[in-house]
């Protein structure tokens, strides 16, 4: 499968409708000791944008890159290239050596492990204290308390947890704590890094439904970070595809999950039940699409344009865009072997756990 070199940019919105800007990001980690000149491109010229208020989800299989983007743009990994726009600036240009505390003050993250990322030797009101001195929120010993009680009412936990030791506490209830403590900084933009990938199912869900709550109420904009599909389903407005360090395919997430259209999201996506989803996939279809993942050089539709040519972004619709020469203008849906309509039902073996109720409120996105 041929990744994208990003040679057409995708469209450009006004920046002050944007929260993050991210253009040609890339990131080559060294490989093989000190005086190698070997590398390896985890991250592959990647552009997105995170529209105000919103919930853009990252979505992608075990090394793809995910995480990579997120640190980078947390600035705790410096990108090999790119540039990161937030709040109208250029950071890497800005802030050159590492974030500054006006920048933590805007981006905060949210980790996957809510047992790691809680020192079990503090108490949870020592999580929000510090943030909320460094960032001059609160003063007073009074006002720690108050502001604290607050942010734990807000994440839906209650104030005496506030003198628990973590080891107290649910896996829920800490990713809670994890999360008031991003907002104690009163953050524009949270990434957060599977934040749900580690709580059971019913735990989920709720802290779903706060991500969703913080971005409707209080119009943060989020870069959700998961390996499951029907939690992006749930709650982003925005879903995107990353496959091999690049982005092959992104749109509103209803309408990417209805009709996935890269071979590789239609793998991803096979294995998710949609009764409303109009593309369907035959036992043969999908293991010609595992393949095509597990040796991304022997992509079963690859025609001769695609090892000659890189892809670039092609429309197909108002809001959904795919990298791949299938959809070419030039080529007709029906000499699109992936647009099929075969009557097989998905395998649902290995449907995810997470059964999705009525997705909360979207906003409208690009
Ligand atoms: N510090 C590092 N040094 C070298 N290679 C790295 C480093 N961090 C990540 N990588 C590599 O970059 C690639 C992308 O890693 P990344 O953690 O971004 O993937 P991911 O999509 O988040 O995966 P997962 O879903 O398992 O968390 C992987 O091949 C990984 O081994
Ligand atoms: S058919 Fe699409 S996904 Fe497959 S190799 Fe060609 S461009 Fe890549
Ligand atoms: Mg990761």
């Amino acid at each position: 499968m041929t990744t994208d070199t990003g040679q057409r940019r995708p469209s450009t919105a006004p920046i002050d409708d944007v929260s993050v800007r991210v253009r040609g990001l890339t990131k080559d980690f060294p490989l093989g000791g000190l005086f190698s000149r070997r590398s390896m491109r985890a991250v592959d010229n990647v552009d997105f944008d995170i529209p105000r208020g919103t919930i853009v989800a990252l979505v992608g299989e075990s090394g793809s890159g995910k995480s990579t983007v997120a640190r980078a743009l947390a600035r705790l990994e410096r990108p090999t290239a790119g540039s990161i726009v937030v709040g109208g600036r250029d950071v890497l240009k800005t802030e050159k050596s590492a974030a500054s505390r006006r920048y933590r003050g805007t981006v905060q993250m949210v980790f996957q492990d809510p047992f790691g990322s809680l020192n079990p030797a503090h108490r949870v009101e020592h999580f929000l204290e510090r943030p909320l001195r460094i960032h001059g929120k609160a003063r007073s010993r009074q006002e720690v308390r108050r502001r604290s009680a607050e942010l734990m009412r807000t994440v839906g936990l209650t104030e005496d947890m506030l003198d628990s030791y973590p080891h107290e506490l649910s896996g829920g209830q800490r990713q809670r704590v994890s999360i008031a403590r991003a907002l104690a900084v009163d953050p524009e933009i949270i990434l957060a890094d599977e934040p749900t990938s580690m709580l059971d199912v019913s735990v989920r869900i709720g802290i779903l439904n706060l991500m969703a709550r913080l971005r409707d109420e209080r119009g943060i904009s989020m870069l959700f970070i998961t390996h499951d599909l029907a939690s992006a389903r749930y709650v982003a407005d925005t879903t995107l595809v990353m496959f091999a360090g690049a982005l092959v395919e992104g749109g509103e997430s209803l309408e990417l999950m209805k009709n996935p259209s890269h071979p590789y999201t239609q793998l991803l996506l096979s294995a998710v039940p949609d009764p409303a989803r109009t593309v369907r996939y035959d036992p043969h279809q999908r293991a010609l699409l595992r393949r095509a993942v597990l040796a991304p050089t022997a992509c079963p539709w690859q025609g001769p344009d695609c090892s000659a040519t890189v892809p670039v972004r092609h429309t197909i619709g108002p809001d959904h865009w795919v990298r791949c020469h299938l959809y070419a203008p030039q080529v007709s849906a029906a000499a699109n072997p992936l647009l099929t309509d075969s009557d097989a039902q998905p395998d649902l073996d290995s449907a995810p756990d997470l059964d999705v109720a009525p997705a909360p409120t979207r906003k409208a996105t690009r």
